[in-house]
């Protein structure tokens, strides 16, 4: 077993020799895996990665900035904003599987016309060792990938050996700041899966105000080292609630905080009152399309930890 530090000077070798004075493209996320092999292909061959950032308008609360402040200055950055037909493709879809086709095929679709902007011979992928392990037989670990403009490019996957915790000491090794290295797992289709039935700018708007209210009061607590994930999630429920004197209808939202290993089982940990409350009384002022907040009690199995 390789200390972190014999891990990347091993690694910067390999992908010299792979990678050589080629130019290589990321699809950068800035969830752990994608930015610590970002970061550390970057310290093998410097400008020549491009790292494509695709905002898909699904994203949670200040997310994009933080994600372009912390790699803007570290790489060879670029900042395309698809969300607008990211939500032409989702008009009127409710089934969350149809979301996650489409929202796959858009994103290889805009990620495709940006590498064909460049002339990389590479494609770096921040696949880890479950990814594949899951899948064994699918994806072999050398493979070529043609776009549909004739492009071609060679897979490079630098971590593909590694799990999560030792991808997390990697980075950390690689100077990358701790928001991101310890960052809760967060889907690929983002907040569509977290609003349920049709996306709208609207609900999106409500869900990602939900979630960073989530997000502040147990980062704020420190609640975050324990739980796996936390959020709220968006249901198409309307239920009826009173402001001042008048009835209201309004939004159900749902909170679900869960502690999980490695989210094949999950549970719901004991929290504190009075942050669930704090949480509570929080999205139902601040967001007035919201008239009732409820908590999630449910394990995994039988619930998935997502709602869709
Ligand atoms: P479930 O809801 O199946 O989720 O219990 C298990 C873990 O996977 C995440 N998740 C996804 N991640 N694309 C992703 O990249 C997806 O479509 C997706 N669906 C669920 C979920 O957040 C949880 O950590």
């Amino acid at each position: 077993m390789l200390s972190p530090e014999e891990f990347i000077k091993d690694a910067i070798t390999k992908i010299k020799d792979e990678i050589g004075d080629e130019k290589a493209i990321i699809a950068l996320s800035g969830g752990v895996d994608s930015s610590v092999c970002s970061v550390l292909v970057k310290e093998a061959i410097g400008d020549n990665l491009i790292a494509i950032f695709v905002d898909h308008g699904l994203l949670r609360q200040g997310e994009a900035e933080q994600v372009t402040n912390t790699f803007k200055d570290k790489l060879n950055f670029n900042y395309v904003d698809a969300s607008q037909e990211f939500l032409n493709a989702l008009k009127d879809v409710e089934d969350p599987e149809e979301k996650r086709k489409i929202i796959g095929k858009v994103f290889i679709d805009v990620f495709e016309r940006e590498a064909e902007k460049t002339d990389a011979k590479f494609l770096v992928q921040g696949t880890i060792a479950p990814d594949w392990i899951e899948t064994e037989g699918k994806i072999k670990s050398h493979h070529n990938l043609a776009l549909p403009s004739g492009m071609v490019l060679e897979v490079v996957e630098p971590i593909r050996d590694l799990y999560k915790d030792e991808v997390r000491e990697i980075g950390l090794e690689l100077g990358l700041d701790e928001k991101i290295v310890y960052r809760q797992p967060f889907p690929g289709p983002g907040l569509a899966v977290r609003v349920i039935g049709t996306l709208t700018p609207d609900k999106l708007d409500i869900c990602r105000k939900a979630n960073g209210i989530v997000s502040e009061e147990i980062e704020k607590e420190g609640l975050n080292e324990d739980l796996w994930q936390y959020f709220a999630v968006l249901t198409d429920t309307k239920v009826t609630g009173v402001k001042g004197d008048q009835r209201d209808f309004g939004y159900l939202v749902v909170l679900r905080l869960v502690s999980s290993t490695d989210a094949m089982t999950a549970y719901i940990p004991e929290l504190p009152w009075e942050v669930i409350r704090r949480m509570s009384k929080r999205i139902t002022s601040e967001i007035p399309e919201v008239t009732h907040v409820a908590l999630s009690i449910s394990d995994k199995p039988p619930s998935t930890i997502e709602f869709a």
